[in-house]
């Protein structure tokens, strides 16, 4: 049994926990670790020989680590986020997203020439093939854009199949580039494709965030010019949202990572996870919720609905599994999101969003609960003013999370611990009962 010893041998020398059986009075010993010990040391508390062992169940992973990583530090008590050791608020004033991005990937900040490099070689993938493009524009009119972009990811797996050599570095070296760079091609080309709209091809004189919106609002113009606080908004989104540790999608993007398919399969998975609202999808929610509200008088009584609600009704853009304290990102953008306001002009949304964070946080259900803005609060609110759709704002989520995801798919990867990932389950259905069936099968009975 791996690391852990039974009481006639005597504990291990280290720090461990002493763990006793009231079925059968044997004591067992598991090392602690990180202040963790290992699921498979309970396996060994059996009371017969030929007994499975203890499990540990934990559904939705409310305590389980499910591997190591050196990438995202968050410390949800004290609202702290970090990318490789550098806090979040710091490469959100500083960086730019393509850096933060070979950051995650490589765990050090580029150097210049590294940087131009990488900057270049993502700059020069950006296009996709022809049968792309055409197999975009089969959607449907009303198509959702997560959709759109979760099956052209997804496609791109057979317009590239050596990335299925995932064991050769180069394969993943130009799988990271072709992704990042594509990613926002694909998401602007499945946005005009929904508005009916003539696609644009990337422009590659432009930075990645004013290439993605040239793609987006270019009309008749020679060469679109995003206003520079816009470009600049969306650019440090994306670096909030490039990587959030082990969350649901980069869980999914490990998960299906774990089989050993192909990183666009994978990251494809991780963009339907995203999808959901209670994920990614939240900053699509807070805006229907806004609306929903429709005037700041209507607050109190949407409130109390909540409250009521138990549960069932969720205040969107409001709590989070580990942020107990505050969502650091959710700081940031809001500062963002008075910068773009002050340009674009003030909201009716945003006038319902301030009053209903105000009410919120010093109300006792909400403080007793810890239930503070998150970082969808007020994104949705930045891509309302910059005309984004609805539907689309988890689109813009996951073109920054490719960066987070594509990094933890490489260290699981390289992680000699990992294995296909296979949870356990406590059976709770029939014993075993004989077939006796209803249906007629008379017609395809051959003798
Ligand atoms: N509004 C009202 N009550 C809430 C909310 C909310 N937004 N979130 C949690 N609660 C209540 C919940 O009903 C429960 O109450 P009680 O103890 O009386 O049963 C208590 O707070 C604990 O909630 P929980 O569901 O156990 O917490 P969780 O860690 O499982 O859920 C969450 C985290 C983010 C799924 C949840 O807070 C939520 O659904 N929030 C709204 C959706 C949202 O904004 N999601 C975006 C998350 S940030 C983006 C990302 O990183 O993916």
């Amino acid at each position: 049994m791996s690391g852990s010893t039974d009481a006639a041998k005597g504990p291990p020398a280290g720090d461990h926990l002493e763990i006793k059986d009231s079925r059968t009075g044997k004591v067992y010993y598991a090392p602690i670790t990180d202040e963790t010990i290992r699921t498979a040391d309970l396996k060994q508390i059996k009371v017969k020989p030929e007994d499975f062992g203890i499990m540990g169940y934990d559904p939705a992973f409310m305590n389980t680590a499910s591997c190591r990583s050196a990438i995202t530090f968050i410390d949800g008590d004290q609202g702290i986020l970090r990318y490789r050791g550098y806090p979040i608020e710091q490469l959100a004033e500083k960086a730019s997203f393509l850096e933060v991005a070979w950051l995650l990937r490589h765990g050090e900040l580029p150097t210049q020439k590294e940087y131009d490099k990488w900057v270049a070689d993502i700059t020069y993938h950006t296009y996709v093939h022809e049968n792309i493009k055409q197999f975009l524009t089969g959607f449907r009119y009303d198509a959702h854009p997560m959709s759109m972009l979760a099956a052209g990811v997804s496609a791109l797996s057979s317009f590239y199949p050596t990335a299925k050599s995932i064991h050769d570095p180069v394969e993943r070296d130009i799988a990271f580039v072709r992704l990042l760079a594509k990613m926002p091609t694909i998401a602007a080309f499945a946005y005009r494709h929904v508005k009916g709209l003539p696609l644009v091809y990337p422009d590659n004189s432009l930075p990645y965030a004013e290439n993605f919106l040239s793609m987006i609002a270019r009309m008749s113009e020679s060469k679109y010019e995003a206003n520079p606080v816009f470009a600049r908004a969306i650019d440090v989104l994306f670096i909030l949202h490039a990587d959030h540790e082990q969350n649901c999608s980069t869980n999914a993007v490990r998960a299906v990572g774990s089989s050993h398919v192909d990183p666009y399969s994978a990251v494809s998975a991780g963009i339907n996870a995203l999808y959901g609202p209670l994920h990614g999808g939240a900053n699509e929610a807070v805006l229907r919720m806004l609306e929903e509200i429709g005037h700041p008088n209507n607050i109190p009584a949407f409130i109390e609905s909540v409250k009521s609600g138990k549960g069932e009704h969720k205040l969107m853009g409001f709590g989070h599994r580990v942020y107990k304290s505050y969502d650091p990102r959710a700081k940031i953008v809001k500062g963002l999101c008075d910068q773009v306001l002050a340009i674009t002009g003030m909201s009716k949304d945003m006038e319902i969003a301030v009053e209903l964070e105000r009410i919120a946080l010093s109300d006792e259900y909400f403080i007793k609960r810890k239930l503070y803005p998150n970082v969808d609060f007020y994104t949705g609110l930045i891509y309302r003013a910059l005309h984004f759709p609805t539907d689309y704002f988890t689109v813009l989520f996951a073109i920054a999370r490719t960066a987070g995801w594509m990094s933890q798919w490489e260290e699981l990867l390289l992680d000699k611990e990992q294995k296909i990932a296979r949870p356990r389950q406590i059976y709770t259905g029939y014993g075993e009962r004989p077939y006796k069936s209803t249906l007629d099968y008379t017609h395809r009975i051959t003798k």
